[in-house]
């Protein structure tokens, strides 16, 4: 061995105890570290059958009817359908930066999206988002349609945000350790804003390759609502008794533009008089005076 490298033992054994140390310290800033935990969790599936199966919540339905039939209604049971059940992500999937072909080809880079319109994306590796970018490419609603904000994506993924959720567990208002199958665990953050904060949105969402920005909501209502003495939360607005309709339905316009007109009231207060500039020429006038006031938490509309 050369011998310039040659160290005594003492020194030798000092810098293997300061390299574990280290290690012992990386170990614990990761594990502490909700960002670094949050971003990669342990479990990978590799089929989109998988991940459906993950977070699928067609068994709540049986004691939970109501707010099941309430959400099945709901904007959350279909993110990636727009307005006349069309696949509104097709667009982005085949112009502009995020396009690509054949479906394939695509990684989880493709979705930026899916951070908020399907975070259960993150449990599952590029070969999933293969799988769905190829489906959309191919138009499968059949397919697509199975992919929603489900109750466990609120009530487990969204429901802590120091740390990471536990694994089979429910989070709602209260503990309930004999709840079927699944124990519940009461999570603060189920009557906070941040829970619906976390998707609707700040933005701009600037840790993608492609920025997107799409909801803001949140951010008007942290900086025009409360500051202007807002006391309600997102909660007690749009989920009185535990509603999970969660309106407006963009698809019922009827009931959008009655739930407009109330959200909305519009005040009109008009003048009319004749105006005479010289002897025989009288001009009808009009003086019209609107007033729209909301009463919605943050702007209208958003997006
Ligand atoms: C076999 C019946 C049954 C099934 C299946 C079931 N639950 Fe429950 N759940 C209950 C009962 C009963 C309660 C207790 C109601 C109470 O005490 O207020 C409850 C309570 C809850 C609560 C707590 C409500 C609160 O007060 O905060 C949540 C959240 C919940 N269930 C979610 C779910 C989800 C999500 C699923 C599907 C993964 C599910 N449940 C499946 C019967 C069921
Ligand atoms: C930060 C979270 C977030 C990201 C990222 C995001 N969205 Fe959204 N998006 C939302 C939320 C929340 C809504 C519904 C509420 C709203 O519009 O205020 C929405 C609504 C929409 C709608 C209207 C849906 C409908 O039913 O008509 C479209 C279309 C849309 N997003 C497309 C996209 C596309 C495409 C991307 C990626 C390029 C994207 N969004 C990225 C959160 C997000
Ligand atoms: C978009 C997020 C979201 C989704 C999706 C969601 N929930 Fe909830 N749920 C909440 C929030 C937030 C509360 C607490 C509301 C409150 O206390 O004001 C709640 C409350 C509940 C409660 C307690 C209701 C009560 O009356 O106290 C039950 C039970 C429940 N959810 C079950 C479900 C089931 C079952 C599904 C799927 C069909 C589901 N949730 C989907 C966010 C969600
Ligand atoms: C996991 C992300 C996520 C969470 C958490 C979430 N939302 Fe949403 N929400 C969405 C997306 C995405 C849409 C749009 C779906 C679509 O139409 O394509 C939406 C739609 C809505 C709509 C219908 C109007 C519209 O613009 O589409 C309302 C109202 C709404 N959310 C309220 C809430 C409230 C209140 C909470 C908290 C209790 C909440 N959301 C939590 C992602 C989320
Ligand atoms: C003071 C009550 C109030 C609060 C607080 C509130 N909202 Fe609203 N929100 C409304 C009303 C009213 C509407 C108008 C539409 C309707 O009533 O259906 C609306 C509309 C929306 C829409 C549809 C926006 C559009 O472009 O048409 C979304 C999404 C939404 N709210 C989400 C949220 C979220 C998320 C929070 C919390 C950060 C929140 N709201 C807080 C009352 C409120």
């Amino acid at each position: 061995m050369n011998k310039k490298y040659r160290l005594p033992t003492i020194v030798k054994s000092h810098r293997v105890t300061v390299i574990l140390i280290l290690l012992g310290m990386t170990l614990v800033l990761f594990l502490d570290n909700p960002a670094l935990a949050k971003g990669e969790p342990e479990v990978q599936v590799n089929s989109l059958a998988e991940l459906v199966k993950m977070f699928d919540s067609s068994s709540c339905k049986e004691c939970h009817k109501k707010i099941y039939e309430q959400w099945e209604k709901s904007h959350h049971a279909r993110p990636l359908m727009g307005l006349n059940d069309q696949i509104f992500i097709k667009g982005y999937l085949v112009r502009g930066p995020l396009a690509v072909k054949p479906g394939e080809k695509a990684t989880k880079y493709n979705f930026p999206c899916f951070k908020c319109h399907f975070p259960q994306i993150k449990y599952a590796t590029d070969l999933v988002a293969a799988e769905i970018a190829d489906a959309v490419l191919k138009d499968d609603k059949e397919t697509i349609r199975k992919l929603n904000i489900s109750c466990l994506v609120c009530h487990n993924e969204k429901a802590v945000v120091h740390g990471r959720p536990e694994k089979n567990v429910i989070y709602g208002n209260k503990d309930i350790i004999d709840h079927p199958k699944t124990p519940v665990k009461k999570s603060p953050l189920l009557k906070n804003s941040l829970l619906c904060g976390q998707c609707h949105g700040l933005g701009p969402n600037l840790e993608f390759e492609t920025p997107v920005q799409c909801a803001t909501l949140y951010g008007s209502y942290l900086h025009a609502y409360i500051p202007s003495g807002g006391t309600e939360t997102c909660q007690q607005c749009h989920m009185k008794d535990g509603d999970h309709y969660m309106p407006p339905n963009f698809n019922n316009r009827v009931e959008f533009s009655e739930r407009m007109r109330d959200a909305l009231p519009m005040q009109v207060r008009t003048l009319a008089y004749s105006f005479q500039p010289k002897e025989g020429d009288v001009r009808p006038m009009v003086v019209v005076n609107t007033k729209i006031t909301s009463k919605a938490g943050h702007r209208i509309p958003d997006g």
